[in-house]
């Protein structure tokens, strides 16, 4: 866990969205040339809804061969799949509805089930037998595709979680009731630290001044480790997109204030 990530920063807006797309769709063309398939979990929130749009329409869509795509979450609210704060129906909506990704390469989390416990194991045996991981390996991602909160978390992994803690699962239920989850203030399901950490390579897409001190508290690493949930990713792995805002407090970190066409 020493190198360090790669932060890329976009000047205009949309910029970061496009190279997003572009990491997303050579992602998937190294993957499936060298393994036959792509398996991403893709990120909810608001923040990845341009994304998906610009990965569902050409060029994207049309370079990206969706039939040896397999589409998983990092993490799900306890809602159900057509709840407006699901990040299922955000992805449904935005791009799985709108390429041709064959049904059963859509590995939803139930966040419709009333055990949340029980929606982790199933999704965690999911995870081992699509991607060919009995225990005690590790499944691995290509892509992991991450959001950051103004507080810090990724994925539903909340500063001061006990599911930061977690080292024998790949998915966990992470209850409302906990200090400091949400909005939404609801039930969560998320993939762990070591099923992130397995992760072939991770996509931070964060945009906006409000995630500024979040960005920079978490690249930088000095301070308690727990308190920035994202640092649990192998920074070897991982590349941040960040808009000029998001990297406002960086000075100096980021790699390249890039430009998109
Ligand atoms: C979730 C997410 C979460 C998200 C961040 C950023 O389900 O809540 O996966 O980790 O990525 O909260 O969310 P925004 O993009 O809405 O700011």
């Amino acid at each position: 866990m020493s190198a360090a990530p790669e932060i890329v920063v976009g000047a205009r807006p949309g910029s970061v969205h496009e190279r997003a797309a572009r990491r997303f769709a050579s992602a998937a063309a190294a993957a499936i040339a060298a393994r036959g398939r792509f398996a991403v979990a893709l990120a909810g929130g608001s923040t990845p809804r341009p994304l998906y749009e610009r990965l569902a329409a050409p060029p994207h869509r049309d370079a990206i061969d969706w039939a040896r795509v397999d589409v998983f979450w990092g993490d799900e609210r306890c809602v159900p799949p057509d709840h407006p704060d699901s990040n299922h129906r955000l992805a449904r909506e935005a791009l799985l509805d709108r390429v041709p990704v064959p049904a059963g390469r859509i590995h939803r989390i139930e966040g419709e089930d009333p055990d949340p416990d029980r929606a982790a194991r199933r999704y965690e045996a999911e995870l081992r037998r699509v991607l060919d991981a009995p225990p005690p390996g590790v499944p691995r991602l290509d892509l992991a595709l991450l959001g950051l909160g103004e507080d810090g978390h990724t994925a539903s992994l909340f500063p001061g979680s006990p599911a930061l803690a977690v080292d024998d699962r790949l998915v966990v239920a992470v209850r409302a009731s906990e200090a400091g989850v949400g909005p939404p203030v609801v039930d969560r399901i998320t993939l762990t630290p070591p099923a992130l950490a397995a992760a072939r390579a991770a996509l931070f897409l964060v945009v906006g001044e409000a995630k500024a001190e979040a960005v920079r508290a978490t690249l930088e690493r000095s301070g308690e480790s727990g308190r920035w949930p994202a640092r649990t990713v192998d920074p070897a792995a991982a590349t941040w997109l960040l808009d000029a805002a998001a990297a406002g407090r960086l000075e100096g970190l980021a790699s390249a204030a890039g430009e998109a066409p």
